[in-house]
């Protein structure tokens, strides 16, 4: 079980534009190949900040069914109370990253655990030495500014495991904490 940072992200390091919209990721479609469902079947449980969470919500509807897309426990860090998202399996959480990670590790047993976002959660979990890998889909645009994909300085350098082209606009690369 790893726990990993699966996201998409501009050349120049942003996950989403300066109006929190992924316009920029969604105009070229999903990675061929069933690309996100197969990362998503390997996940028992994930973590996102509440900008993410809400920004879901808001969006849903609008997409597929408007089902919420995760049968596991999604914990959403947040210090307000917000809405649960219906049919959803969602548990609020807050402050330090540790304990949560603790109760995401008990759900999600063998399976992996995603940070989904954004990056200065990810960030959190890499300050308590919880994350193991980065899995990051570089698009082919740049955005100038927005919510940056890792607000950190690394304390060593990450190690290259793969580099995969996923159709004319992403490369997919992975690295290992
Ligand atoms: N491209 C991609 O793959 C990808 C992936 C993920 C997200 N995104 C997008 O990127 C943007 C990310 O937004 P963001 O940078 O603002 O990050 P975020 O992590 O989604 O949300 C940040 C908010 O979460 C709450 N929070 C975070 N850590 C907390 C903690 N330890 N305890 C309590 N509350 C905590 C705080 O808000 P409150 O306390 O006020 O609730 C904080 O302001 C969104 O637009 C999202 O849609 C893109």
């Amino acid at each position: 079980m790893k726990t990993i940072y699966f996201a998409a992200s501009s050349l120049d390091g942003f996950i989403s534009d300066k109006n929190n919209s992924l316009e920029w990721l969604f105009q070229f479609g999903e990675p061929k190949g069933n690309y996100i469902e197969n990362f998503v079947n390997t996940v028992g449980a994930l973590a996102m900040g509440s900008t993410t969470y809400e920004w879901m919500c808001n969006s849903l509807p609008g997409f597929g069914d408007g089902k919420w897309p995760y049968r596991v426990p999604a914990f959403v860090f947040t210090n307000r109370e917000l809405p649960v998202y219906s049919g959803a399996d969602i548990r609020f959480v807050k402050g330090d990253v540790r304990p949560v990670h603790q109760m995401m590790a008990a759900e999600a047993k063998d399976k992996h655990i995603w940070i989904v976002g954004g990056g200065e959660l990810a960030g959190k979990f890499y300050d308590a030495h919880l994350l193991d890998e980065f899995i990051i889909q570089f698009v082919s645009v740049t955005l100038g500014g927005g919510a940056p994909l890792f607000p950190r300085k690394l304390k060593k350098p990450l190690k290259l495991e793969s580099v995969q082209r996923l159709d004319q606009e992403f490369a997919e690369l992975r690295y290992s904490v």
